[in-house]
């Protein structure tokens, strides 16, 4: 523990993507101070963590990208970042200058063709993708794709993994959409049933797929509502651009909150408290999660929703406003 410290070094994005569910491009715009990523893994180094995962917002649009990457590049350890791509052609020179530490680059995808990802992502946004994977093969750098799953691209599954072998990916990952009010009004929120159906697909695709590691993020439904994610086993840490530690990247500045503050997940503030205090506290918040859970199943007080953990999550921090639960 923790495993990988997943980082949200900023909350400025250059698309507009219909599914988001990330408050970008709302004011104030922040990024990460690269002094504080610097403390912060010098404070994490006797836990040994693996890798550092860059998000955002879009990482590449940290108005300090080029230091950020060097800092982390400084200490004993791996990085990695999902990215639009959009950039690419810029942002490329700096994941070159230190591609040493670098594991991998994930581009997101929302479709098998420019038809289906541009009505989600924008105009040419699935031009630029290719245009960075042949950057990406051209200089040897690995990567992966990555595919929020909603009702406009589950029937191109098998369209994925082949243009994903095509293009010399390493790995595909299906995530299971999040609900926030803009898919949500354009019907793209897969229903349960067809979200358990994804899942089936997903398994079969990882069985017989032997020319690329197919996989899935948490999310999909699982019986057991006891079911523990990474986040909840602290091997994966979340800390935003703000600098505070939160209890889970996925459900961090989230769109769905509504009229609500946004901070029902905020665990510390990483450039007040030391990262051993922190810890702490984020493991005293997860036991207090636990005993929630564990009396609100034998009350028999879940919704059928609450079986997908991530939903629950959502609603257990108060940020599902647009959830018809
Ligand atoms: C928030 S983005 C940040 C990184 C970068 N801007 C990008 O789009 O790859 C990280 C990942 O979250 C995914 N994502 C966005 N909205 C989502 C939603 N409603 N449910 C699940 N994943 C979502 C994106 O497609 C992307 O793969
Ligand atoms: S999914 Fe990524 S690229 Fe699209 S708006 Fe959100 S942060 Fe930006």
């Amino acid at each position: 523990m923790p495993e990988i410290i997943c980082i949200e070094v900023t909350n400025r994005c250059n698309l507009d993507c219909v599914h988001c569910n990330k408050l970008v491009n709302q004011h104030p715009i922040r990024d990460i101070p690269v002094d504080l990523v610097d403390s912060i893994l010098e404070q994490a180094r006797p836990f040994s963590p693996r890798v550092v995962a860059l998000t955002g917002g879009e990482p590449t649009t940290h108005k300090q990208f080029d230091e950020l990457i060097a800092t982390i590049a400084r200490h004993d350890i791996g990085y990695t970042l999902v990215t639009n791509g959009q950039n690419f052609r810029d942002s490329h020179k700096v994941l070159l200058r230190h591609s040493n530490r670098l594991l991998g680059v994930t581009f997101s995808l929302e479709g098998a063709t420019s038809e289906t990802n541009d009505s989600i992502r924008g105009p040419n946004t699935f031009n630029r993708v290719m245009d960075a994977l042949e950057l990406c093969r051209r200089h040897g750098l690995s990567f992966g794709l990555q595919t929020v799953l909603s009702t406009r691209n589950v029937g191109e599954m098998d369209a994925l993994v082949e243009l994903a072998v095509e293009q010399g990916a390493d790995q595909l990952n299906f995530i299971l959409m999040r609900p926030a009010p803009r898919p949500i009004e354009d019907g793209l929120i897969l229903d349960m049933e067809a979200a358990e159906a994804a899942e089936k697909k997903i398994a079969e695709l990882r069985k017989k797929e032997s020319r690329i590691k197919v996989d899935m993020t948490t999310g999909y439904f699982s019986p057991q509502p006891l079911y523990a994610c990474r986040p909840l086993g602290l091997s994966i840490i979340s800390i935003d651009y703000n600098g505070y530690l939160r209890f889970c990247p996925d459900i961090s500045n989230y769109r769905g909150a509504g009229g609500a503050e946004d901070d029902t997940d905020v665990i510390a503030d990483l450039a007040m408290r030391p990262l051993q205090w922190s810890l702490k506290a984020l493991s005293n918040r997860i036991a207090l999660f636990w005993q929630n859970k564990i009396d609100y199943t034998v009350m028999d007080d879940l919704a059928p929703t609450d079986y997908f953990p991530c939903f629950y999550c959502l609603r257990y921090f108060n940020k599902a406003d647009c959830l018809d639960v």
